[in-house]
């Protein structure tokens, strides 16, 4: 038998053997290296794990283990570029990690352990360090996927223990990173209902900025998760080096961007600590979402591509596939429809030559209908007055009129005026002793509770298991959440700061067992408009809707945002009744994506039914440029009178240039727009395309130039009042 204070001295010993084992222990040197660029990590003289390198990557791999001969430790107990910032010891500022361990000590320290590399494949490797606490056994591996010729790096971390009780984690970043530069430009978005993605770029001064959200669901409604930091100057289309970023969480984040007393920039992004202390069980795995970014050393545009060749090839779902136009009833219809009128529109798709029929909100709910937002939401079953003969006749009606059929829900939320409501009020999260507070009529349904997730995930199999034939899903979410409090977690004694967590892991869950058992149908994320788009979801969704703004002028400065972190194929543009520019300015806006209808396409005239029609012929022809191609960002119309966006083939065979005038000013004169991407050596035929009948192009039939031409000298594409929009094709000739 051991006393107590002999088994002390004896772990004193043993800690003191590991301290100074790590103390004696050669200097590693772990390069995290994209074709491009490298962040280099180190170990220092007491084990601790820095980042000492940020920059382009070496051409010798064995060159970056001399970058610590470089490096000066300085004050060992002012370390600012640690990898992963412990606090309660000998850290003073912004901590990547902070926990309580289960004896309630606050106290963490993180010591190199080992490290491996997985090569997946000749592009795609894994790195995973493991640290340790040298006193508790608590212990964080950081990981990082890289996609080499993408430049991509997908960086998460992954927090155990083998503590006696739960361990708190009080904040449990994804990412901390380093970078040695001098002035930071942070660029990133904010935005409300209909204004999403709006830019704002300041330089980064002394101290912490920080953009986070506490909304709960619909998350990205006011902050964005998506960022740039240019180095050295503001970001710039075709130059300098920048870095875009995107904590791919569909919940509350946070960012933080604290300029040290060096001037340098520490960047911690992960899930918002804010009420969410998570109670960490013993040996259970904690996997922190990623933090997804792509370094250019050629401005904005090159990082941009990086991003969307990774995304179509790697992340979003079917990214490389096809997607369906649409024609959806929502703005032509709001809530009041009936089978007849849906009939009608079918008929107004197929006239169209649109792939699909999108019903929106309103077609369920008969103890409370669903006539207006104020009830019927959670009553999946069709509303009997609207739809007597039920949803299977309409996708039959549908596929008889030679079109397909998709659906909207909103499964995640209810309306108080709901049988789901009156059955199941414990799913609700509400406080139950405080009055319930309403975003658009409406709660939130608990998806921390495993009973809520099979109800969800219920919702779209009824669908398809009843309908084989529905061909695509809206899926959206128009609420944040009120009054956090989960009746599930109460009664499974664990804490209510689990919620805002438990529920995004548990729409998770949802989503991959959907996808499990649908893995291809397309779905379409939205969320009141853009309140929700990250790479997480992107993973289960093919598309998302980016706003329910729709108005091109407007449209054409958030699809421009948008288009840093997405690739077209993946963003929705409808053509609706919003904005006062003629129908051919708005079907060219949405062309730069996924193209869709949102219109009484039966009191269009004539004139504009037939322009519509051979519009969506053109699009049909270009669309795999767009959805497939390299986007290059040529007229920035915040910087100018015009906006111009070109799309290039992969093999340069062609491309399609989209130019717009975003002012009203009436005396422009546009110098020519020099083009991008196009092979130099190769002549291209150019002709525009989206005209009305009868109307003749300002461009001569027969031009043909070369790809140096154009990209030297440019092209005139003759944008004033009267051509307002200008769409032209690029087409390789011999
Ligand atoms: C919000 C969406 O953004 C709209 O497109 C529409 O689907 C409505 N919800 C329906 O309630």
């Amino acid at each position: 038998m051991i006393n107590n204070s002999l088994k002390f001295t004896v772990l004193q010993l043993l800690f003191g053997f590991i301290i100074c084992a790590n103390t004696i222990s050669a200097q590693i040197t772990i390069p995290i290296a994209t074709r491009d660029n490298a962040i280099v990590i180190m170990t220092d003289s007491e084990n601790r794990l820095r980042t000492v390198y940020f920059g382009k990557s070496l051409q010798n791999e064995s060159d970056y283990a001399t970058i610590s001969s470089k490096y000066s430790e300085g004050n060992k107990n002012e370390i600012f570029n640690s990898t992963y910032t412990p606090s309660g010891t000998w850290n003073l500022v912004e901590p990547a990690i902070q926990v309580k361990h289960a004896d309630g000590n606050s106290s963490l320290d993180l010591k190199y352990v080992s490290h491996k590399t997985a090569q997946l494949d000749s592009n795609i490797s894994v790195v995973s360090i493991l640290l340790k606490d040298p006193i508790y056994p608590f212990e964080v591996t950081l990981c990082y996927k890289i996609w080499a010729n993408e430049n991509v790096i997908e960086q998460w971390t992954e927090i155990k223990h083998k503590e006696k009780k739960a361990v708190l984690l009080q904040k449990y970043a994804s990412a901390n990173l380093y970078f040695s530069d001098n002035n930071f430009y942070l660029s990133s978005f904010h935005g409300d209902w209909a204004k999403e993605m709006q830019p704002d770029e300041a330089k980064l001064v002394s101290g912490i900025k920080s953009i986070d959200s506490k909304l709960g669901t619909r998350a990205m409604l006011w902050q964005s998760p998506n960022f740039m930091v240019s180095f050295g100057k503001p970001a710039s289309e075709n130059d300098g080096m920048v870095l875009l970023g995107q904590l791919a969480w569909t919940g509350n984040f946070k960012l933080d961007f604290e300029i040290d007393r060096h001037q340098n920039l520490r960047l911690i992004a992960g899930i918002n600590p804010y009420t969410s202390e998570y109670s960490l069980l013993p040996n259970v795995i904690f996997k922190t979402p990623s933090l997804i970014y792509t370094v250019s050393n050629q401005g904005t545009g090159e990082a941009s591509r990086n991003l969307h060749n990774w995304a179509r090839k790697y992340k979003v779902l079917d990214g490389q596939g096809e997607r369906l136009t649409l024609l959806n009833n929502w703005e032509s219809t709001y809530f009041d429809f009936d089978e007849n009128k849906l009939k009608d529109l079918f008929k107004d798709a197929k006239e169209l030559g649109v792939d699909l029929f999108l019903l929106d909100d309103g077609w369920f709910g008969n103890k409370y209908p669903r006539n207006s937002d104020n009830a019927g939401l959670g009553d999946w079953q069709e509303n009997k007055k609207k739809l007597p003969n039920g949803l299977g006749y309409l996708v039959k009606e549908a596929t008889k009129e030679g079109i397909k059929f998709g659906i909207w829900i909103e499964p995640e939320m209810v309306n108080p005026k709901s049988e789901l409501y009156e059955k199941h009020l414990d799913w609700v999260i509400r406080q139950p002793e405080r009055p319930e507070i309403y975003f658009r009529n409406q709660l939130v349904l608990d998806l921390s509770n495993p009973e809520v997730q099979d109800f969800v995930f219920g919702i779209v199999d009824d669908l398809f298991v009843k309908n084989p034939e529905l061909a695509f899903i809206k899926w959206d979410c128009n609420a944040v959440i009120y009054n956090a409090y989960s009746a599930y977690l109460n009664k499974k004694g664990l804490p209510q700061s689990n919620l805002y967590v438990d529920y995004i892991k548990g729409l998770y869950k949802v989503l991959e067992r959907v996808r499990a058992k649908y893995p291809k149908v397309p779905m379409m994320l939205c969320s009141g408009g853009g309140g929700r788009a990250d790479y997480e979801m992107l993973k289960h969704f093919t598309e998302f809707w980016p706003s329910d703004n729709t108005d091109p002028l407007e449209r054409i400065f958030m699809q421009w945002n948008y288009s840093f972190f997405f690739p077209s194929i993946t963003v929705d543009n409808h053509i609706t009744h919003w904005g006062k520019q003629p129908l051919k300015f708005k079907i060219d806006v949405a062309s730069m994506g996924k193209l869709g209808f949102d219109i009484e396409a039966s009191k269009l005239n004539e004139k504009d039914k037939l322009f519509c029609k051979q519009a969506i012929e053109n699009y049909n022809s270009f669309k795999d440029v767009v959805w497939h191609g390299d986007m290059y960002r040529l007229v920035n119309p915040y910087q100018s009178d015009f906006a111009a966006l070109m799309y290039v083939k992969p093999d340069q065979s062609r491309a399609v240039v989209f130019n717009y005038l975003t002012t009203n000013r009436f005396n422009i004169i546009a110098n020519p727009i020099l083009l991008k991407g196009l092979d130099p050596n190769k002549k291209y035929l150019i002709k525009e395309l989206n005209l009305y009948q009868g109307t003749t192009s300002s461009i001569a039939a027969d031009t043909v130039l070369t790809g140096d031409f154009l990209m030297k000298v440019g092209f005139k594409p003759n944008i004033n009042a009267q051509r307002t929009s200008v769409l032209l094709e690029l087409k390789e000739v011999q």
